[in-house]
């Protein structure tokens, strides 16, 4: 391949321990390796210019967890080592390292002895082929979902300033102001369970497995939400809270008599009806120009065209296999870090508890 040409446009940016190879910014097209192993998906990608993808691997473990309804924090980071190489050499497959210049990984949130896994990994590609080494949040990578453009084209993105972000994932529900690339300001989260924690729990009340999510959304198919859950609107509040809505699902279920899939329906539409809510409030408030889904539990159905149904703004939802973990988001994320001249030095270290804005 020949485009690896290297422009000088900016002075040279060094890591802050000085061993962090050079970096220039480029007027080539530029390619970026994605991993991320937060949790328990081992993936790798390569994006070129933060929207197209080139390559997009994900090894889910959902098969090895499931038997214990849910992440098994050991098993999960020793299933990563196993991994994490040839998911590697799989994204990398008919490129050399000469087509790649950066290495993104996820830095946290998440668990540490996966977040390990990726970020000595892509420590160690970096060192060898003297790439440049991008540490990313992995809530700001979900938001990049929404740059990511998955046709060969390669449109660019549509994203308009300032917009509001909903990330819905396994461990998070932040409502969050995004008035630029990197500028975030938190305006919501949730006071405890987050919304696919809820829906994990939920399944595992009605019986319905690991993970919970695409479980209630496909039992909800056959059933009608026509039980009497309640909603936490927290008024005064862009805070979301799902504990009560899960504890009244559990009461439900003891009375017996229900429906599992009428119950699946209700919870659901419980959820989706907070969430289209609380966040369509503040675009009113804030006058946003756009809302961007993103995180696992933006691959529901019925939130999605909730969404798209009710938001006096328009919506963008990145396709439901790019709101689950995966790589391209964080190369895509790690693109827009590297053209700030953001280039993490190899001092970089895992941070389980990391949040955004
Ligand atoms: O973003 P993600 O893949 O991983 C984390 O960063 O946590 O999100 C995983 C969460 C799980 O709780 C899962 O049940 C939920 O997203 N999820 C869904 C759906 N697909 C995944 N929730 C509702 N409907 C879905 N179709
Ligand atoms: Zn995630």
């Amino acid at each position: 391949m020949t485009r690896k040409v290297m422009t000088r446009l900016n002075p040279l940016i060094e890591s802050s321990v000085g061993i962090v190879p050079r970096i220039a910014i480029k007027l080539t097209k530029m390619r970026i390796l994605g991993i991320e192993t937060s949790c328990d998906e081992t993936a790798a990608a390569v994006v070129e210019d933060g929207v197209r993808i080139i390559s997009n691997v994900v090894a889910s473990q959902i098969d090895i967890h499931a038997r214990y309804g849910g992440v098994v924090p050991e098993v999960a980071s020793r299933q990563h080592l196993l991994t994490v190489i040839p998911v590697i050499n799989e994204a990398m497959n008919g490129m050399s390292w000469q087509d790649i210049d950066g290495i993104a990984v996820t830095f946290g949130p998440g668990l540490a002895g996966s977040l390990l896994v990726g970020v000595n990994i892509a420590k160690a590609i970096g060192l060898a082929r003297k790439l440049p080494l991008i540490g990313v949040n992995h809530l700001e990578a979900h938001i990049y979902a929404n740059w990511l453009d998955s046709s060969p084209t390669g449109e660019k993105s549509r994203v308009k300033f300032p917009c509001l972000c909903l990330v819905v994932s396994g461990g998070h529900s932040d409502l969050v102001l995004m008035k630029g690339h990197g500028q975030f300001e938190k305006l919501g989260q949730t006071r405890d369970d987050a919304a696919g924690e809820a829906f994990d729990k939920a399944a595992r009340i009605l019986g319905l497995g690991y993970p919970g999510g695409p479980a209630i959304e496909q039992a909800s198919g056959s059933g009608t939400p026509c039980l009497s859950l309640p909603r936490a609107w927290l008024p005064d509040s862009h805070d979301f809270s799902f504990s009560g809505l899960k504890t009244a699902l559990w009461h439900l279920v003891q009375e017996g008599g229900i429906s599992v899939a009428d119950a699946a329906a209700s919870f659901q539409l419980a959820v989706v009806d907070v969430l289209v809510a609380k966040t369509i409030e503040i675009v009113r408030q804030l006058k946003v120009q756009q809302i961007l889904l993103s995180g696992g539990v933006a691959a529901n159905r019925m939130l999605r065209e909730h969404f798209l149904a009710k938001s006096p703004v328009s919506v963008l939802i990145p396709p439901p296999h790019l709101c689950t973990d995966n790589a391209a988001m964080v190369a895509a994320c790690g693109y827009y870090h590297s053209q700030a001249g953001e280039i993490s030095g190899y001092d970089l270290d895992v941070v389980p508890s990391l949040s955004l804005g």
